[in-house]
């Protein structure tokens, strides 16, 4: 058991790091569709960060994935794309540097609400303490928790193995 103790912080350390890169399903089990508030989903799951990756999903042939600028954005103006993804059922989009990015559907459902803005903030500096978190807190926690219950778990069944042998 005792010999278990000092991977305790090792195990935490290693869990923590691989969480640091997110992956956001964009509208949760809703996907990429008609019908749906994107506004509130960017705000139910900000903060985002450079390295984070949106994945759409849609259904083939009813939706597509088309980025651009902000002005384009507020009026659902797909005639000038900065990039346009339709083929398949899922696009993913590593959002690769430190700005806004913005997202509509050129099907005639962004007038309804399918387009999305999203800003990809730095990485959190690894010394900065829990305190100094922005007010994003409140989606940081479910992620750390999660961090520690696995990190609990793997120092568990790493404890009963050491008890085996
Ligand atoms: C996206 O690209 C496809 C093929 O390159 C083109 O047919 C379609 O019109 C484009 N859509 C938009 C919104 O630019
Ligand atoms: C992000 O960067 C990676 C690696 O440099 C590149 O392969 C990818 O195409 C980039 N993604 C976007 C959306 O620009
Ligand atoms: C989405 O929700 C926000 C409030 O969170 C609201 O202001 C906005 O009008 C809604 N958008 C649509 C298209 O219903």
């Amino acid at each position: 058991m005792a010999t278990a103790t000092p991977l305790l912080p090792l195990l935490l350390f290693l869990t923590l790091a691989t969480v640091s890169a997110d992956k956001f399903t964009v509208g949760d089990s809703k996907g990429w569709n008609p019908g749906v508030n994107y506004t509130e989903w960017e705000k139910k799951h900000r903060p985002f960060h450079v390295g984070d990756w949106l994945v759409f999903y849609y259904q083939e042939g009813m939706a597509d994935v088309v980025q651009v600028d902000e002005v384009a954005y507020n009026k659902c103006d797909a005639s000038n794309p900065i990039t346009n993804y339709s083929k398949g059922r899922s696009y993913a989009f590593e959002l690769n540097h430190t700005k806004s990015y913005y997202f509509i559907c050129s099907y005639g459902y962004c007038y309804q609400g399918m387009k999305l803005a999203v800003k990809a903030e730095p990485l959190p500096s690894p010394s900065a303490s829990p305190s100094h978190k922005p007010s994003g807190a409140p989606s940081i926690l479910p992620r750390s928790a999660a961090a520690v219950t696995l990190a609990a778990a793997a120092a568990a069944a790493l404890a009963a193995v050491l008890r085996l042998v």
